[in-house]
């Protein structure tokens, strides 16, 4: 009895090995180079090879940030209400109505970087897949951040996003959650995917006359140093005369800070889990890659998506240390704003106060080597 049972269960494991194996059976591409599980994903070993070598040039630089924002701005076009169609690629195709949105203020660099490549490879790559590609592949551009799945299959846009759908830095922390909130999203996944991107980001419109301007010190790692950073008392911008509409003030000298980065990190709703980032890189990583991922699928049906994760290259490791305080900060200069849970120990940067450089800004790219 005992050994039928035991026969029983092997004989119907069977099939599901097989299954398995034939999932996991790589072919040869029609290129001779790349190998796929599946076959469809053939034609995007190209397209990742062109972005990464002409577009980010191996960097996690001002490419790879504007194409993770463009990630965002896309995606969050769609509202239960007011329509939109989501990660769509409407931003681009739809660009002369969305460009004209507040929020997308420098949403039309970024489209002069990208959009050479999205239109060169228009007959392989949707633009709604285009945008989510290279999303995915910036991150992995930069040491620390996460891999995450890509899924391939977006139709073309049908029509340009609804206004007011994308928050804005003068947004308050209720808009900002409401917003999210709309499409699916927790406060804690807010605070990931905010949080998470912004820490390989800076500014190259709000601040007048300024361009790649840091939100944190690190702004070519994907590390948990903004969670520190945007929790420090303010100090002037030194170079600007002050914050603008949408910035405040920074601690961190040649940094700034969105106003709404700032409200999320001290308000009740979400302190707690902001804080609960700091020196937490896989906690961090994690989250924000499942948030990504999430805002990838809006507006689509993942299950007429193909997934074509193996096309996106390795993640580079995390290659830094843990999160510190700035040269002469300490916890006294921490806004502590979670009431259950003590702000980490942390070491303070040694020597004199330091300024931060500005992120290198993109040169404009032809997207013409292939
Ligand atoms: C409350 C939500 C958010 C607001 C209010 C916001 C606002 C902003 C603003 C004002 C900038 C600077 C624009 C400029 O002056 O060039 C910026 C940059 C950036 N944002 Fe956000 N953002 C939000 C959420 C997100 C999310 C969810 C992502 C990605 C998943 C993202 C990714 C980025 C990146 C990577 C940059 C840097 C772009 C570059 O350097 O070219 N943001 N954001």
């Amino acid at each position: 009895m005992v050994f039928s049972s035991a026969l029983s269960a092997f004989v119907l494991a069977l099939p599901l090995l097989a299954v398995n194996a034939a999932r996991t059976k790589r072919s040869l591409c029609p290129d001779g180079k790349n190998t796929a599980v599946n076959k469809a994903c053939c034609a995007l070993f190209p397209v990742v090879d062109d972005i990464v070598d002409n577009l980010f040039t191996n960097e996690c630089g001002d490419s790879a940030h504007g194409a993770l924002r463009l990630v965002f701005h896309d995606a969050i076009g769609i509202s239960p209400t007011a329509g939109g169609g989501g990660a769509d690629g409407s931003i681009a195709t739809f660009n002369a109505t969305e460009l004209t949105f507040p929020a997308n203020l420098g949403i039309d660099d970024i489209l002069d970087d990208l959009g050479p490549f999205l239109l060169k490879h228009a007959a392989t790559v949707s633009p709604g897949d285009f945008i989510q590609l290279a999303g995915a592949v910036s991150l992995v551009q930069c040491p620390g951040a996460p891999r995450i799945p890509f899924f391939s299959g977006r139709a073309q846009p049908k029509a340009a996003s609804p206004p007011n759908l994308v928050p804005q830095p003068t947004d308050d922390v209720t808009s900002i959650l409401e917003r999210f909130a709309s499409v699916g999203f927790s406060p804690a996944e807010v605070v990931a995917v905010v949080g998470g991107s912004h820490s390989v980001a800076g500014a190259d419109d709000i601040v007048p006359n300024f361009q790649g301007i840091p939100f944190d010190q690190t702004p070519s790692q994907f590390d948990t140093q903004i969670f520190v950073d945007v929790l420090l008392h303010g100090t002037n911008f030194t170079d600007n005369g002050g914050p603008q509409s949408g910035e405040s003030e920074t601690a961190v000298a040649g940094t700034v800070r969105l106003q709404s980065d700032g409200l999320l990190a001290r308000d009740p709703r979400t302190a707690c889990t902001w804080q609960s980032f700091v020196n937490e890189q896989s906690k961090m990583a994690e989250a924000f890659g499942a948030a990504v991922l999430k805002l990838s699928f809006l507006g689509q049906n993942q299950h007429e998506l193909t997934d074509c994760s193996e096309v996106i290259p390795q993640a580079i490791p995390v290659n830094f240390g843990p999160a510190t305080f700035p040269p002469t900060k300490s916890i006294k200069d921490i806004d502590e704003s979670c009431n259950t849970a003590k702000f980490p120990d942390l070491r303070t940067q040694p020597g004199p106060a330091t300024t931060i450089a500005p992120i290198p800004q993109a040169e404009s790219t032809s997207g013409s080597s292939s």
